[in-house]
């Protein structure tokens, strides 16, 4: 059976990534910062599933969750690093506060970089996937068509992690190993106050597992539902 760790999997996309990893026989170590809500959504799950404490803002909870997963799960091959906050997203870059900013780095870039570094030697070794949860106002090409909303904290952080994405690529390169980026697309979670015209987090969820698990060599691509994003 193989083996996921999912971020932020306690709700929204997240969740459901996790649930439907198991329905495609994964064991899924299911990350939650808040211990409580991570082992009620494990519960919800049922067997085949491991909680998994990780607090993405916390460098100590980083690594021992690194630790735990390299004592105990050392066949993990998949990495799913869905975890992410907005921050305010009706500031633009002169209204955004600076401790706001930071906050977002802290987990969608400098956590998410942390423990994906702690992992990549296994995933480097079990020949896995690290699928990086980006979104297409990270995408300079689409964001700079001045279309979205300029969500200053949460496009910059997550515009940095597509960055980590691509120096990853470049450590990876020349091994069976990939990392790539998929966006789930719009998708009414807690994230956007339910955005009423999105997705519902199971069908974002599912563009997620379908790349990760469609056995295709996607390193080092930035995708959409129907193909290509741009950088
Ligand atoms: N929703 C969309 O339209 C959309 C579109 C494109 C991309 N995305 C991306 O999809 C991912 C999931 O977002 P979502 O919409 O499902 O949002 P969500 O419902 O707000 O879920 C976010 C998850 O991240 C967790 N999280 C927050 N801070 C964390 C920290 N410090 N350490 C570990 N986990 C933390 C949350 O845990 P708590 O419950 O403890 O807060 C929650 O499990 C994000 O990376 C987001 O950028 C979303």
């Amino acid at each position: 059976m193989k083996k996921g760790l999912v971020t932020g999997a306690n709700k929204g996309i997240g969740f459901e990534i996790a649930k439907q990893l198991m329905e495609k026989d994964f064991h899924v170590l299911l990350g939650a910062r808040d211990i409580n809500r991570g082992k009620a959504a494990a519960d919800e799950l049922g067997e085949n599933v491991t909680f998994i404490q990780l607090d993405l803002s916390s460098a100590d909870s980083i690594y021992q969750a690194v630790q735990e997963v390299k004592k105990e799960h050392s066949d993990l091959s998949l990495l799913i690093n869905n975890a992410g906050i907005g921050g305010n997203m009706e500031h633009g870059p002169m209204e955004t506060d600076i401790l706001d900013l930071r906050e977002a780095f802290e987990v969608n870039f400098f956590g998410t970089f942390e423990l994906t570094r702690g992992i990549l030697l296994l995933i480097k070794e079990n020949e896995g996937t690290i699928l990086n949860v980006t979104m297409e106002m990270a995408s300079l090409a689409i964001l700079s068509q001045g279309i979205l909303p300029n969500s200053f904290t949460y496009n910059t952080s997550k515009t940095a992690n597509n960055a980590m994405l691509v120096g990853f690529a470049h450590e990876l390169k020349d091994t069976q190993a990939q990392i790539f980026a998929v966006t789930p697309e719009p998708t009414s979670t807690d994230l956007n106050d339910h955005y009423p015209l999105g997705k519902t987090p199971a069908e974002g969820a599912k563009i997620i597992v379908d790349y990760a698990t469609d056995g295709k060599w996607h390193h080092g691509q930035m995708l959409m539902k129907d193909g290509f994003m741009p950088w």
